[in-house]
């Protein structure tokens, strides 16, 4: 059966009808600015819009933020506000007609790249993906953790630096507070004001510096841009260390807009892993780029409507 996919970020939401087999057959796109009740409506247009024509078996709805499963809601969304409180299900029926499930963004992105991308020849994944926020998504025996409430998961907010710069979730030093795409537009900016001679310092002094700036710079060979990215790489890779320790991953996938960089930042967090992380499981341990890049939330949310009414059995 087709399932349909929604993945509701910071700045849009996309649906797609999504076959078995993970291919997409037809996909929009809106904003998802605007206060809850737009939002709301947002979210219900691309469902009733991409669903058009086509005969589907299910929905998920994956969004960012902390959730309460049993609730279908999202507690805390420090990234956006305005979906936080809403009982989703009962929103999507009375809007769509349709029931719909809850699940947190970067769960569905990891069961994607579990199904169809990355993980896809594994039973052991640990997703990460580094955005506006950091997210995180363990399978392990092929099975998506959830934890208790449907909250875990939240590898984006392990402390890494106790006393480090403040999260958006209010904690000190969080994997998100020095690995995200914010946190490196951050910190580049400190590193161009400390380096004015070096060509983000004198980017900086033109303009804004944006987080593309800062990979873009040291693919040109800048060594304050480089800094940057492999002090991030850095973060990254003690975090993973302590995955890798505790699930004992096949492959960690690292996803989301900021891994564009590549091995700029991932060789430093190798290096790290390979430090902090024990035998045997950090010789085990592949750290590779995510591979379905922005679709992975659409994909795995369609996937996870499919695979858990039952169709999918484990192992196959
Ligand atoms: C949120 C997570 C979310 C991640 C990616 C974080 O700030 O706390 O729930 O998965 O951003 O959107
Ligand atoms: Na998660
Ligand atoms: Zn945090």
């Amino acid at each position: 059966m087709n399932a349909i996919g929604v993945d509701v970020g910071g700045t849009k939401i996309a649906a797609g009808v999504v076959t078995p087999e993970g291919k997409v057959l037809n996909e929009v796109r809106y904003p998802s600015s605007g206060p809850t009740e737009r939002l709301l409506s947002s979210i219900a247009r691309a469902i009733n819009d991409v669903k058009d024509g086509y005969e589907v078996g299910g929905a998920c709805l994956a969004v960012p933020g902390n959730i309460l499963a049993t609730e279908n809601r999202v507690i805390f969304s420090p990234n956006l506000h305005t979906i936080e409180g809403v009982d989703l299900e009962q929103e999507m029926r009375r809007r769509t007609g349709f029931d719909i499930t809850v699940e947190n963004d970067a769960n569905a992105a990891a069961w994607g790249e579990f199904r169809f991308g990355a993980g896809a020849r594994y039973d052991h994944l640990v997703f990460v993906t580094l955005g506006t926020g950091v997210g995180g998504g363990v399978i392990t025996h092929g099975v998506l953790m959830r934890g208790a409430q449907g909250a875990g998961g939240e590898l984006g907010h392990m402390t890494i630096q106790a006393t480090g710069p403040r999260c958006g979730c209010g904690n000190r030093g969080c994997l998100e507070a020095l690995a995200s795409g914010t946190a490196i537009q951050r910190r580049a900016r400190e590193v161009a004001a400390e380096e004015p001679n070096s060509a983000l310092g004198r980017l900086a002094i033109e303009r804004r510096v944006l987080g593309e700036d800062v990979t873009r710079l040291a693919e040109e060979g800048d060594e304050a841009a480089l800094s940057v990215l492999e002090e991030a790489g850095l973060w990254l890779g003690i975090g993973l260390a302590g995955f890798v320790n505790i699930f004992n991953p096949e492959v960690v996938a690292v996803g989301g807009g900021v891994s564009r960089a590549g091995e700029l930042i991932l060789d430093a967090t190798r290096r790290e892993v390979h430090l902090r992380a024990r035998s045997p499981a950090r010789d085990l341990v592949k750290i590779q780029p995510a591979t379905l890049g922005p679709e992975s939330g659409v994909l795995g949310a369609a996937a996870l409507a499919r695979d858990e009414s039952g169709e999918y059995v484990l192992g196959t």
